[in-house]
């Protein structure tokens, strides 16, 4: 209180006291109390050419009250539900992650009884100013954007697609070696199920094949392989801490794994050119980052079968920083946990999705990396829904026994996380 004179506390008494007894008496209304929570937590999705999350794009504008007015009863549902904003880590998690979608009970009540009272507009005096959303690249201006060297046609007769297109780097293109600090994708299609962006030293591996499977690929031959980062139904980009970058080198060739998925059927083949763009770090980073996943793969899940649990683990071998983390399943996928077990015998549960949605699959940022010991064991646990329920919802056949395989009506099972080794990188050579 140093500093603040006895009539400046007064002041400010006087200015709570203000602040507080009309907002118990006041109604509800729209532009004193909805619309910063609508600017704060929904906009960035409900506004016209609102965040394109590979493909999720939200269906109305709530920019005005003009534009919620007629939504107001299902705004209502969406959040009381917490269905809107679109956020599927568990409650115990809040606070951790950067980009975390949640609104506070606070909030939630205000809308609802903001209806319960006849959704009234109120002053449009007390309403906030507009936000400004920054059209274009949501990680800020890119230093390289890529696209195919010519679009790609997605057949007729095609579901599930899996297909490489490589970029080989000019040195216009790239004069040097460069740090990798932003990746961000533009799907070129409605039928991009996912990409994957990798980078590849041509002096250890040469190029892709175009087919070639790199879910599941070996650890050696991922060897020289960089993994920039990857786009899904529902994902934001891949925004990394400042001093943590991936290596790129001059004369890499830098691979779209493409991952299509549509209705087959005359009529339905696509054209796609999809966009990737990266940003570069303009200094070395302290940690280089890397991206990888636990995965058991070998499992089996029986037919008709509402709870079936696959597991794998990895016991970190240095300190390591932890960056975000990607559960990936598909239809089937209900729940995911990420647990870490620590060297002195004490657990932390670092993510629980109990709802997982294929629709909706996050990057989890740690808003400051999370460190991992030496010796703590990072266990997944995904469960799985082959019940004819869920079949019924999600379309999928729930009377076979369902593997690993690429096609989204099989099943991953892929603890994806990105991570940076917790020493300097200056202070190791
Ligand atoms: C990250 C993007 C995103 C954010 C943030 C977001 N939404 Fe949505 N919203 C969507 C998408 C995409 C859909 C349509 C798909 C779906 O229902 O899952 C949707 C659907 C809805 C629906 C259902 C519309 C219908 O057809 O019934 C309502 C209501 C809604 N949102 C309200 C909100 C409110 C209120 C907020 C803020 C508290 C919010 N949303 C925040 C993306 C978002």
């Amino acid at each position: 209180m140093k500093g603040l004179t006895k009539s400046m506390m007064w002041v400010l008494m006087a200015g709570l006291v203000v602040s507080m007894s009309p907002a118990t008496a006041a109604p509800i209304t729209f532009t004193k109390d909805v619309m910063p929570i609508l600017q704060e937590n929904c906009q960035n999705c409900h506004r016209p050419s609102g965040q394109n999350m590979s493909g999720m794009i939200a269906p109305m504008s709530l920019m005005d009250y003009r534009e919620v007015r007629p939504w107001a009863k299902s705004i209502v549902k969406a959040v009381e539900s917490r269905q809107m904003p679109p956020w599927h880590a568990s409650a115990n998690q809040n606070g951790h992650f950067l980009n975390e979608r949640t609104l506070t009970e606070k909030e939630i009540q205000t809308i609802a009884d903001w209806v319960k009272q006849g959704a009234k507009r109120g002053s449009p005096s007390d309403a906030p100013a507009p936000v400004e959303f920054k059209e274009g690249w949501i990680m800020g201006e890119p230093d390289l954007v890529l696209t195919f060297p010519k679009d790609y046609f997605i057949k007729d007769e095609v579901e599930d697609l899996y297909y490489n297109v490589t970029v080989k780097l000019t040195d216009e293109q790239l004069s040097e070696d460069a740090w990798v600090s932003g990746v961000e994708f533009i799907p070129g299609s409605e039928v991009v199920h996912h990409i994957i962006a990798y980078a590849s030293d041509p002096e250890i591996v040469g190029s892709i094949k175009e087919n070639e499977d790199l879910e599941g690929a070996s650890e050696e031959q991922l060897r020289g392989r960089v993994m920039l980062g990857g786009l899904a139904p529902g994902t934001d980009p891949g925004y990394y801490p400042e001093g943590f970058a991936f290596p790129l080198k001059k004369g890499s060739e830098i691979t779209f794994a493409m991952h299509y998925h549509k209705e087959s059927g005359p009529g339905t083949g696509v054209f796609d050119n999809s966009t990737m763009a990266l940003k570069f770090s303009d200094k070395e980073p302290e940690h280089i980052l890397g991206i990888t996943n636990i995965a058991h793969g070998a499992f089996e899940i029986p037919p008709g079968h509402p709870n079936w649990v696959v597991s794998g683990a990895h016991t970190f071998e240095e300190d390591v920083l932890l960056v975000n983390l990607f559960p990936h399943t598909h239809l089937r996928g209900k729940a995911s946990t990420y647990t870490a077990i620590y060297p002195d015998g004490t657990t932390e549960v670092l993510l629980e999705t109990p709802a997982y949605d294929f629709n909706w699959q996050e990057y989890y940022y740690y808003k400051e990396p999370k460190l991992m010991p030496a010796g703590t064991r990072m266990e997944v646990e995904l469960v799985y829904d082959n019940s004819p329920e869920n079949a019924e919802r999600s379309g999928f056949d729930s009377s076979r026994a369902v593997r690993f395989g690429g096609p989204t009506t099989d099943e991953m099972d892929l603890g994806w996380y990105t991570y940076a080794p917790a020493v300097k990188a200056d202070a190791t050579d």
